[in-house]
Formats: C-alpha cells, structure tokens, sequence
C-alpha cells in the first residue's frame, strides 16, 4: 500500500485520485487508484495516429477540435463526482463493489474500452459496436448483427469474468464510458416496451402477473394469470413499493444507472447522452482510433419515447407517487444533470 500511496501524493497535483475501489470476495480488499494521464511536461512526445489509447486521446487530445468537446467531458465527469460525494451516504450505501456488481462493463481488450451498458439507452447498437470492435474482422457493419444475437451474453466478454488483479488493471488503464437518458424518459420507454407490447411474454409473466396482484383490486383471473395488461399507475405503484426492491433488485431496464454501472465507484471517463447519441458514440470512437470506418448507426427514430409522450404517461399519477418516483430516481437526475421534469407536481 505504502509505495502506492506515495507515489500518489507525489502526482498529486497533475494527477487526480479519483477511486478507491475495493473488491472482495472474502476480505479481499483492495484499493486502487486511478491517475488520470497527463502529459507533465505538455509537449506531445509521440505518435504515429492510432498508437495513442483511447484515455490518452481524451486526457491530452492532440487534435485542437477535439478540445472543447474534452472540457464538456470535463464538466460532466466532475458533476458525477460532486454529486456521488454530495450524497455520499446515500450514493455509497455499498462501500465494497464485488466482481458480481460488473456484469454489465463489457470490455474491449483490443481498444482498451470499458463500456457500461444501461438497457433503453441504446445499448443494442452499442453491443452491436462493442461485437464489431471486439471481432478481430468478424463483422464490418454493426447493422448485419441481428439486434437478438448483441444480446447473447457468451458474444461479449464482461469484467466480472477476469481476475481481481486483471479488473484492477483494466480499471486503471482502460476508458471507461457509458451513456445515460433522461431518467423518466427511460422508465416510459421501458414501460412501453415491456407492458404494452405483446410479441413476448415473458415480461408479462414474470413481473406483470406479479404488479397485478400487488397493485389492482379485484383483478380478474385473466389478468392475473396473464399479467399482459400493466397500467403505468400500477408500474410506478410497484417501483416505490418498498417491498419491492427489499425482495429483489429492479429488473436491468428500470434500475438505476448508479446500481447498474457504479458511477460513484467506477470512475467514467466519458459520460454520453442520449440527448446527444450520435455525437457522443463518434467521438468515443474517434478516441478509439476507428472513427475512420466505424460510425454510430443511424437508425429510425419514429417509435422512441419522447418528451412529450413521457408528460402524457405522467399525468395519471398522483403527485404523491410522483414524489415517491422521483426519490427513488434522484440520483441518477442529479448525476447526469437532468433537470426536475417541468411536467411533474412534487409535494
Ligand atoms: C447542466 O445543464 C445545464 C442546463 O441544461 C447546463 O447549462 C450546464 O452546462 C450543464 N452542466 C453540466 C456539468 O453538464
Ligand atoms: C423474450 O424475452 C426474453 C428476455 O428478454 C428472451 O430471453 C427471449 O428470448 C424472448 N423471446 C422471444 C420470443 O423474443
Ligand atoms: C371490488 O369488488 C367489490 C365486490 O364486487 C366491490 O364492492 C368493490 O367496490 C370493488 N372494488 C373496486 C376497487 O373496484
Ligand atoms: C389516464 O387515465 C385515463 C382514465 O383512467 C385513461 O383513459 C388513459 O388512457 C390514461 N392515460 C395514460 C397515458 O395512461
């Protein structure tokens, strides 16, 4: 511990402390720091283009256009510092993250990547990238692969699956990034996606049945054995339902991004909206060295929840439970600078 810790306070001033992660499977603890890499001397020492990593292209861009879009990273990643140590208590309820907490980093060893995935924010198309950079020249265009096989977990190496001692070191040297929705626009989108559609039950049967019963009166046998017709007033009464996340973790496409990706523990390097999709995606590919070939995929956006179908959802429900709803998202609105949705009556 002793020589890390030097080493860090001796870098302290061009470097950042930024996470002190512990992993443990027993009483294994153990702490890593993450020094962001900068250039001390300023003077760009290398490189041929696509030899730099992709944090080195963040931290100390060499191309000028580049620039100000670092200072918006910049000011993104320092909001989620200061609101994860603002709400510490609440935001570092589980002090010690286990392998088990990093199902969802995939990582890409050939481009040094680290991405978080968050169902409803695009993560389809990015596994689709994260197949195409990961494939060593299996696949060329991220549309060819059918959108059921980027969900096939065996297609993707998550961080859960390497050593203490490696997950340290990819930790350390990797960019880590995900992308993140405007909280309440992503539970809609999740809500109509997994209630309001029919093509696949198995949403219905495993937690529609259940919200049902919980939460209509005098729901009829067909309902309660279907579970295929889920109001949104009784999906939000069973999200601020206690006893619902004392049985059982959210279900992934309405958990929280800090319970998914650990922002408060995992330092990102780069936050991407989905406000900003396209934008975002080519520039983390752009830092990876293959903005060249490789593009977000432009897709049709007729069916996405917007705003405004977010507000008509919301009018069904009590300011009471919107208050409820909003606690239980709080975080995740501060962290990525979502504002109070102006639709919302909060008590
Ligand atoms: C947060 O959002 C506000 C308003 O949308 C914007 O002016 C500000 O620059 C944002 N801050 C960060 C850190 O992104
Ligand atoms: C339905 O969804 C589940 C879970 O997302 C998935 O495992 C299953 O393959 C899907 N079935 C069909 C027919 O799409
Ligand atoms: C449930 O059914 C009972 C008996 O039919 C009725 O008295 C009651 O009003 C119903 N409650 C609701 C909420 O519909
Ligand atoms: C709101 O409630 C009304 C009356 O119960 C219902 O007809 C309507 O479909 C609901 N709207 C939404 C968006 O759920």
């Amino acid at each position: 511990m002793k020589p890390a810790l030097l080493e860090v306070m001796r870098m302290n001033r061009i470097c950042r402390m930024v996470l002190a992660t512990c992993l443990g499977s027993f009483i294994l603890v153990i702490f890593y720091f993450q020094i962001m890499r900068r250039n001390p001397f300023g003077v760009d020492i290398c490189c041929r283009k696509g030899s730099r990593s992709p944090l080195q292209e963040l931290y100390n861009p060499t191309q000028l256009e580049l620039s100000n879009t670092a200072v918006l990273h910049q000011m993104r990643r320092d909001q989620v510092t200061d609101t994860c140590r603002a709400n510490s208590a609440m935001s570092r309820k589980r002090r010690v993250l286990t392998p088990n907490d990093l199902k969802h980093l995939v990582v890409d060893e050939d481009h040094e990547l680290i991405y978080c995935y968050v169902p409803k924010v695009a993560c389809t198309n990015w596994k689709r990238l994260m197949m195409v950079l990961t494939g060593r020249g299996k696949y060329s265009d991220p549309m060819e692969i059918p959108a059921n096989e980027a969900h096939v977990s065996a297609n993707l190496k998550t961080l859960n699956q390497y050593s203490i001692p490696e997950i340290n070191h990819r930790l350390k040297s990797y960019m880590k990034f995900l992308f993140v929705r405007e909280p309440f626009e992503r539970l809609v989108s999740a809500y109509r996606n997994k209630f309001t559609q029919k093509y696949n039950t198995s949403f219905h049967k495993r937690y529609g049945t259940k919200i049902i019963k919980r939460q209509r009166k005098n729901a009829t046998q067909e309902a309660l054995r279907k579970g295929d017709d889920v109001k949104f007033e009784e999906f939000v009464a069973y999200l601020i339902d206690p006893h619902t996340q004392r049985e059982e973790p959210f279900n992934e496409h309405w958990q929280t991004v800090y319970s998914l990706c650990h922002p408060c523990h995992i330092h990102y390097d780069l936050v991407g909206k989905y406000e900003t999709l396209e934008e975002d995606s080519n520039y983390v590919l752009q830092l990876a060295g293959v903005g060249s070939y490789l593009k977000f995929p432009t897709y049709a956006k007729s069916t996405r929840t917007t705003d405004e179908m977010t507000t008509e959802f919301f009018q069904n429900i009590s300011s009471e439970h919107q208050t409820q709803l909003y606690e239980v998202y709080k975080l995740d609105f501060l962290m990525f600078n979502y504002s109070v949705p102006s639709y919302l009556k909060l008590e």
